[in-house]
């Protein structure tokens, strides 16, 4: 009996299985219910008594050896069976979640698309800037009261250095590095001390244009930004512009354009008005011009500027600013079929 054993751990020890079938094959013989092993223990109780610890003990061995063979080559077909039959190749692959843009970012491209249609060209500029470029340049002395239209973040250790309230800066930058004509626009962040509120934020986004050339008029402002209406709300908007006041326009303008909701009609997302503002605008005012050393005698031009939310908040008839900021997945995830 004892001889049988030894010879079937010998066995054992020597069997390499070539495929999960023949691993199969191998359990059944040893440990299936009509196994080898199964008789193996049946027959324990013929033993006699003087020999059972010995034939217990090669018993025991013979069945962890055979179970730790299982168990290898379990491990070594595991990872081979994924390449093989075992695999279904048919199968459609998993979708991975994708991302969406955020909204500004696709109001963003669709205003640079728009105008880039009609030739203007993209510019960008430093968030940090200096005091020239952001007020001195664009006609607001120092002690010019218009600049507490802005309320700005200041560098306390370095007047000089502050948070761009606008992207008119970069218009500034671009006009002393080129020369007309010039056409331009300047999408970028832009910080002012204000509360956070449903419709205010002390970090927003801006796009500003800048057309300068020969004989710019503002029928000429007015044209660009009726396209660009049209392009953006939608062919059967209109504008309407209202005299306004910015230290680097003369002329200037506010623009509203016919709301895109009741089409004029009057409802509560334009106040009963039937219109939304929707961008500040004007001829741009010589100081300016001289500042950048561009002659005002034989150029003119016009300037615009929007806030990105702004435009967004009408797009997509969002209600609170705020909501832009705060990356709520399933705030973000309504904009995933948008360009
Ligand atoms: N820079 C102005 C603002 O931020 C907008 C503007 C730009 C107005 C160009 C007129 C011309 O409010």
């Amino acid at each position: 009996m004892l001889e049988k054993v030894k010879q079937l751990l010998a066995e054992v020890n020597s069997f390499v299985a070539k495929d999960a079938e023949e691993l199969e094959q191998f359990r059944i013989k040893f440990l299936g219910k009509k196994g080898l092993m199964n008789d193996l223990f049946a027959d324990f109780k013929n033993v006699p008594n003087d020999q059972k610890k010995d034939f217990g003990q090669s018993l025991n061995e013979l069945k962890q050896t055979i179970q730790q063979k299982l168990e290898e080559g379990k491990n070594s077909f595991a990872k081979s069976s994924k390449t093989t039959s075992d695999m279904d190749l048919s199968m459609p692959v998993a979708e991975d979640a994708i991302g969406s843009r955020h909204p500004l970012s696709l109001v963003k491209n669709e205003i640079v698309e728009i105008f880039n249609r009609i030739g203007f060209t993209l510019s960008e500029g430093p968030e940090i800037e200096d005091d020239w470029h952001n007020f001195t340049a664009l006609n607001l002395a120092e002690e010019h009261p218009a600049r507490d239209m802005q309320d700005t973040y200041i560098i306390q250790t370095n007047p000089d250095i502050l948070l761009r309230t606008h992207t008119s800066s970069v218009q500034v930058r671009y006009m002393e590095n080129n020369t007309p004509p010039i056409r331009t626009l300047s999408p970028g962040r832009v910080y002012r001390n204000e509360a956070i509120s449903a419709r205010a934020h002390c970090i927003f986004h801006q796009v500003e244009g800048l057309y300068i050339d020969e004989n710019v008029s503002f029928a000429d402002l007015k044209q660009v930004l009726l396209y660009f209406a049209k392009e953006m709300f939608g062919d059967k908007t209109e504008i309407r512009l209202r005299p306004s006041y910015f230290p680097f326009t003369e002329p200037s303008a506010e623009v509203d354009v016919s709301c895109n909701i009741c089409s004029g009609k009057g409802c509560n997302v334009c106040k009963y008005t039937g219109y939304l503002e929707i961008l500040g605008c004007g001829m741009v005012d010589p100081n300016v011009l001289k500042n950048c050393n561009i002659d005002p005698e034989k150029y003119s031009g016009f300037a615009f500027g929007m806030g990105i939310e702004r435009i967004a908040m009408l797009k997509y008839q969002v209600n609170d600013l705020r909501l832009f900021f705060e990356n709520d997945v399933r705030f973000l995830n309504q904009f995933k079929s948008s360009l």
